[in-house]
């Protein structure tokens, strides 16, 4: 299969780039370079062909799409923070940019468009697990244009031929995630200041928790969804169906350098949720989705990663 990813050179789409390549797809990758980086498809750059370009361009969209089966599209602005400074450019970039793949994808006569959404458009949760049902209650520029990504991603099944997902991805940790802002994953900056000797900051009590899924997780949910039966558009859960606490996160950690720990607390942040939890009874029947990696394990996979890099990579 010709599968096109955008934001293929990011942390989950470069790891959907692996994914495709080992089980032999022809794989097209679309990427402005504004967050991700060539060197996290350094090792197999010779084998997938480049469009270096933006999503908000629908000429360079369609170009990418051209001969292609199916889509995966990660391109996004992902920082919540950033949306709220940016948030025109959020919408333009996540919106049109969805739009814009939806559109090239239907002109190539591609079958199916899996695109990466976000737990974050519960917003704060009353009752946990989150069910794909539970009312959207989106809290950022950010949650509301990926919501908006869900409404186009379902009213484009309508185009014949066309069949389309929306994965609301939880908290995914793993190789290649960037830890250089404070707003990156928490396990990402946790891992940095571990590695380094340091405290880990923690915003609030540390007792807020949150769905954390590995990334391969991640990607066995996309494959399967790019092989599933028809889904007309759906929205669905990519998580664990657990969650786990900042505190145990630094505790795990501590296990696994060998040493305790600090824990600098902050105030809490606003906007920040308490608690986050999927539901993934609907990735488990549509999909035949399992999440297969333990948390302990991803946890020490990624830290094995995160020791293996140069320290510029990142301040913690
Ligand atoms: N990491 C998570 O925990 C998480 C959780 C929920 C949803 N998601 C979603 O998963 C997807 C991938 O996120 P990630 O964590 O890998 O982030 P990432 O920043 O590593 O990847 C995003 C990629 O998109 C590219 N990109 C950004 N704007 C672009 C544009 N205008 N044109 C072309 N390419 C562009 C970036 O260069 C980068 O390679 C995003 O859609 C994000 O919203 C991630």
């Amino acid at each position: 299969m010709n599968v096109l990813v955008t934001g293929g050179a990011g942390f989950i789409g470069s790891h959907l780039v692996d994914a495709l390549l080992a089980r032999g797809d022809a794989v097209r990758v679309l990427d402005n370079f504004s967050t991700g980086t060539r060197t996290n498809l350094a090792h197999c750059a010779a084998q997938i062909e480049l469009v270096e370009g933006d999503v908000r361009d629908l000429a360079t969209v369609e170009r990418a799409a051209q001969g292609c089966h199916a889509v995966l599209h990660e391109a996004a602005i992902v920082s919540v923070a950033e949306s709220f400074m940016r948030p025109e450019e959020t919408r333009d970039v996540n919106a049109g940019g969805a739009a814009n793949v939806l559109h090239a994808a239907r002109e190539a006569g591609a079958r199916r468009v899996v695109i990466a959404s976000s737990c974050a458009v519960y917003g704060d949760a009353r009752a946990l697990p989150l069910g794909e049902s539970a009312p959207p209650a989106p809290l950022s520029p950010y949650a509301e244009t990926k919501l908006a990504a869900e409404d186009q991603c379902r009213a484009a099944c309508a185009a014949k031929g066309l069949d389309t997902v929306a994965l609301r991805y939880f908290n995914v940790f793993g190789p290649r995630q960037d830890p250089s802002s404070e707003y990156s994953g928490v396990i990402a900056r946790f891992m940095q200041a571990a590695i380094a000797g340091r405290g880990c900051t923690v915003y609030g009590d540390g007792r807020q928790s949150r769905d954390f899924v590995f990334v391969s997780d991640v990607v066995r949910a996309n494959l399967l969804a790019l092989d599933a039966a028809a889904l007309g558009g759906v929205a669905i859960n990519v998580g664990t169906g657990t969650r786990t606490s900042l505190l145990h996160i630094i505790h795990r950690l501590g296990n696994l350098v060998g040493k305790e720990i600090a824990a600098a607390f902050a105030a809490a942040r606003v906007g920040d949720i308490r608690h986050s939890q999927a539901d993934i009874a609907r990735a488990r029947k549509l999909l035949g989705y399992e999440p297969a990696v333990a948390f302990g394990d991803g946890l020490a996979v990624t830290l094995e990663w995160y020791r293996q890099q140069p320290k510029a990579r990142g301040r913690g």
